[in-house]
């Protein structure tokens, strides 16, 4: 069987899954646009993941998948984590908060694995690690197709040998944090790493890094891969849920304008360099999840008073090709006929 009819799309594209920037009408508009849509839940809370599903359900008939972060045990000491929150002392400053609260976040990630098998989601996708044993035998025991995410060729067989359907890999180009699991994180271009890939692995493989030209997409698929996953080509289209200040900062992007960075929630981002990122380069960043929890308020203030040099503005190497439209407007510019 062919991979789109398996998965019920009509082109070989995933819409990728961006934790705080896909919306209903996002995720909806994609799937109806014939490719596979992606709820990027992994900030969310089970009940909240439950409502989201059941909003884009109420959109579309078609199939769609839900993202979620597989959570880490992180060793973590109160006097380390002090240090990390004095060091943004000067950027709270700045945003004119002296002080600010930092409640520590907790994953849900079972009670959202048991909401995705209830609401009879069909597609589920991972980042930052791999479901355990337990959970691929349950979700596959409820007929969930499910996809991983790989930055090196250790990991795409990782993934492979625990029963992964499908393999996102994702280039040192790519958007976002750096779905990286085991060992160091590496950033190896795309290309690169889908040379070596195709020629290791037998599941399905899913190209992702900056992609967001017609000629990209074709000669990615040409290469062998079953399907694009594409991030930053989307970020500023109508339907997408990103702040109107990062979307004008993502429009006015030069090329070579981003940068790979920790000092927003502790674990590998590529995001557009703002001066978050110089003030905090050589200062004490405690490891994710924690840093994203003691940045968050901070964040959150920057987006109100419209100051996107504090703001984490992720986007991929590709996002000076990023334009306005409707995600079907820009889907169509990126493959022929959608
Ligand atoms: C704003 C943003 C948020 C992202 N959030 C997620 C996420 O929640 N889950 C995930 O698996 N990948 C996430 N990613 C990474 C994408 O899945 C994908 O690897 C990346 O967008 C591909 O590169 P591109 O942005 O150059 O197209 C995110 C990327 C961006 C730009």
């Amino acid at each position: 069987m062919k991979w789109t009819t398996r998965l019920e799309i009509d082109h070989p594209i995933i819409q990728a899954p961006m934790a705080g920037v896909t919306t209903p009408e996002f995720v909806a508009a994609s799937t109806e646009a014939g490719i596979l849509g992606s709820i990027g839940a992994g900030y969310l809370s089970a009940e909240e993941t439950r409502k989201f599903i059941r909003e884009v359900k109420e959109r579309t008939d078609k199939p769609f998948a839900v993202n979620l972060f597989v959570p880490e045990q992180v060793e973590m000491q109160q006097l380390y984590l002090r240090e990390a929150y004095e060091a943004l002392q000067p950027v709270g400053k700045q945003l004119g908060m002296p002080f600010w609260k930092t409640p520590l976040s907790e994953s849900q990630f079972d009670g959202q694995v048991q909401v995705v098998v209830e609401e009879g989601v069909k597609i589920c996708s991972f980042t930052f690690g791999l479901p355990d044993e337990k959970i691929v035998r349950l979700l596959k025991d409820n007929d969930v197709y499910l996809i991983g995410t790989a930055t090196t060729i250790e990991e795409v067989k990782l993934a492979e040998q625990a029963g992964i359907d499908a393999v996102v890999v994702q280039g040192s180009e790519a958007g976002g944090h750096r779905g990286s699991f085991a060992g160091e994180v590496v950033l190896i271009q795309l290309d690169e790493l889908l040379k070596e890939v195709l020629a290791a692995v037998k599941i399905p493989v899913i190209a992702a890094g900056g992609i967001a030209t017609k000629e990209r997409v074709a000669s990615v698929l040409a290469s062998g891969a079953q399907a694009v996953q594409i991030g930053t080509a989307l970020l500023a289209a109508d339907e997408s849920g990103a702040h109107p200040v990062y979307k004008q900062a993502i429009l006015a992007a030069d090329e070579g304008g981003t940068t790979v960075t920790k000092v927003f929630s502790g674990k590998a981002a590529r995001g557009i360099r703002n001066q978050f990122m110089l003030e905090m380069k050589d200062t004490v960043i405690a490891p994710y999840p924690y840093q994203n929890d003691l940045t968050k308020e901070l964040r959150k203030a920057a987006a109100q008073q419209g100051k996107s040099e504090f703001m984490s503005l992720w986007a991929g190497e590709s996002v000076h090709l990023t334009t306005k439209g409707t995600v079907k407007e820009i889907l169509a510019e990126l493959y022929n006929p959608l």
